[in-house]
């Protein structure tokens, strides 16, 4: 039975920057992961990472932005740590390896990003992520005595002791289906957000938000739950990203008159406005009948506005997409684009340390909720969460395990509690209900129809019955693959719960904003209402087994809430 100082749950870029930090603090760690750590969703950030690194930025600058950005939900007291020590990082990675942009003169060089009052975003083409995958990688090989790696293990539970801390998981090997438990004096979760409880969404199959209902499940508070961002350019027909480094390169978008119509929306920032103005400018248009596309549910995103060769260096990906997804050089001719789901602001609620209110159990990353994001995420600022709070997490695990017994090893018993219940969803056959992946469809259907860019009570409630009822028919759902080889199907099962945990605490959230701020626009009350909601709505499991709302202060240290203008 392995054991270790820290275990890792997620292995995208939060996940080895905690590794990497805890082993360099002189712990034992094992980071763990449902696919091989260079294909996690961190590469889905494409356009950049953000820093105040050029000596005519500041850090303040940053923050301001990012508190202005989050519709004043923002924690400032996270948020200013988290700007302040970007530059760092970002000389960080540099050094080990990353081949970040460097303009003529030879510096790093900066791209425009949404929401930004400077160009402040250090980027690698548009393949930034990626970019900082493949280097962390090397570096957790480079640390192979200090971290060992679980690849394709899959985690079904957290490990608890009679006091409720956390011990550790316990956890899937989908190469052979063998369960196993993994004791820990600490455990981060870092396994990323739950976009794909939305259909279409910009997230990669794995995010499931397994860690955010299985830290729920465990009793931890989620927060913000209700903050879901709409990307402003995803392609129509399939939902994939088109990065915002085109709009940061000088793209431009136009409803089907070749109107530009940001001028109405966001006069002085234009297409870099933040995400959410984007967004809802785009909507907006569509439904009043200006949008393009078979049935007007698209906009045009002009990138051929940028120069041909800097397309072709700096926004490359994207050339590939389009070429291959919707059939469009977008080096000669716009795009047809719309928002779709790409992040989530809320998640497991954490100090500005990774921890969570249950004694060893750390998050960060889209996992977790500082709050840094609020009510909206900054474009660029998602690889800065995951580094800087991945950081945090695990040097503050790898601290407090330093002299820690070692957590007793859980009775035998609780392996064969999760083999029997596998084994009994694995017994169904379809005439015990109906298939996990139709469940799984209706949910992200209904989501995206009733919890997107505008909301309002009745689509809010109509929704949350559809997930009621779905959460009913999970329980005897059935899969097709009884196998223990590469089972993907079963894990779709447990990774269906999880999303439906997800979805009800966004709903229930959703519903008790009776105000807009941020991601959530409530057609049915469209103004921000300071005095009674400029507070964080968090979500428990209550002693009942049903979800219990509860409420946190927002932390305002420099900036006071004002009108949001771009
Ligand atoms: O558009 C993008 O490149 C996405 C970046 C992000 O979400 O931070």
């Amino acid at each position: 039975m392995p054991s270790h100082d820290v275990l890792i749950i997620g292995a995208g870029l939060a996940g080895q920057r905690a590794a990497l930090a805890a082993a360099e603090a002189g712990a034992t760690v094992a980071i763990m992961s449902k696919v091989h750590p260079v294909r996690s969703h961190s590469n889905a950030a494409a356009g950049g990472i953000n820093a105040a690194l050029n000596p005519e930025d500041s850090w303040e600058s940053h923050a301001y932005d990012t508190v202005k950005g989050s519709d004043y939900l923002g924690d400032q007291d996270a948020i200013e740590i988290m700007c302040r020590e970007a530059p760092d990082e970002i000389l960080w990675l540099e050094h080990r390896g990353v081949t970040f942009h460097r303009n003529e003169t030879g510096h790093l060089g900066t791209r425009a990003f949404g929401g930004a009052s400077q160009a402040r975003t250090y980027y690698v083409a548009d393949i930034t992520g990626q970019a900082l995958l493949h280097v962390l990688y090397e570096q957790l090989m480079k640390h192979h005595a200090a971290i060992d790696r679980y690849e394709e293990w899959f985690v079904t539970s957290l490990l608890q002791d009679a006091g409720g801390h956390c011990v550790g998981a316990v956890a899937r090997n989908i190469r052979d289906g063998a369960m196993e438990t993994f004791t820990a004096k600490g455990t981060i979760l870092a396994s990323g957000g739950a976009g794909q409880a939305f259909k279409p969404t910009t997230n990669a199959l794995i995010c499931t938000g397994d860690g955010i209902a299985q830290a729920y499940r465990a009793g931890a508070p989620l927060m913000d739950m209700e903050m879901i961002q709409y990307h402003p350019t995803t392609l129509l027909e399939n939902g994939f990203l088109i990065t915002e480094g085109a709009r940061g390169e000088g793209a431009q978008l136009f409803n089907k008159d070749g109107e530009r119509f940001m001028e109405k929306y966001a006069p002085n920032k234009m297409e870099l406005a933040s995400r959410d103005v984007v967004s809802r400018a785009e909507q907006t248009e569509i439904d009043e009948g200006r949008g393009v596309g078979p049935d007007g549910q698209g906009i045009l995103l002009d990138v051929t506005l940028v120069p041909k060769k800097r397309i072709l260096e700096a926004l490359r990906e994207i050339v590939n997409i389009g070429r291959d997804f919707a059939g469009v050089d977008i080096t000669r001719e716009p795009i047809t684009i719309r928002p779709g789901q790409h992040y989530i602001m809320g998640g497991v609620k954490t100090d500005v340390e990774g921890r969570t209110p249950i004694p060893g159990l750390y998050a960060a990353g889209e996992v977790a909720c500082v709050s840094v994001h609020g009510g909206n995420r900054l474009g660029a600022n998602s690889l800065l969460d995951t580094l800087i709070f991945g950081r945090r997490a695990g040097a503050h695990a790898a601290a407090r395990a330093d002299g820690m017994p070692m957590p007793a090893e859980p009775p035998a018993s609780r392996v064969r509690d999760e083999e029997g219940w596998i084994a009994s969803l694995l017994q169904r056959g379809p005439g015990s209900g109906r298939r996990v992946s139709e469940i799984k469809d209706e949910l992200g259907e209904a989501m995206n129809r009733h919890c997107a860019v505008f909301r309002d009570e009745q689509g809010l409630s109509t929704c949350l019955d559809v997930v009621r009822r779905l959460q009913e028919e999970a329980r005897s759902a059935y899969v097709d693959d009884r196998g223990t080889i590469f089972n993907q199907d079963v894990l779709g099962a447990i990774e269906l719960g999880y999303m439906l945990d997800c979805a009800e605490a966004t709903l229930l959230s959703a519903l008790e904003r009776r105000e807009s701020r941020g991601a959530q626009f409530r057609t049915d009350y469209p103004e921000r209402n300071d005095d009674e909601w400029l507070r964080h709505i968090t979500v428990s499991l209550g002693a009942s087994g049903r979800p219990e709302l509860g409420y946190a202060p927002v932390t305002i240290t420099s900036w006071q809430p004002e009108e949001r203008k771009y």
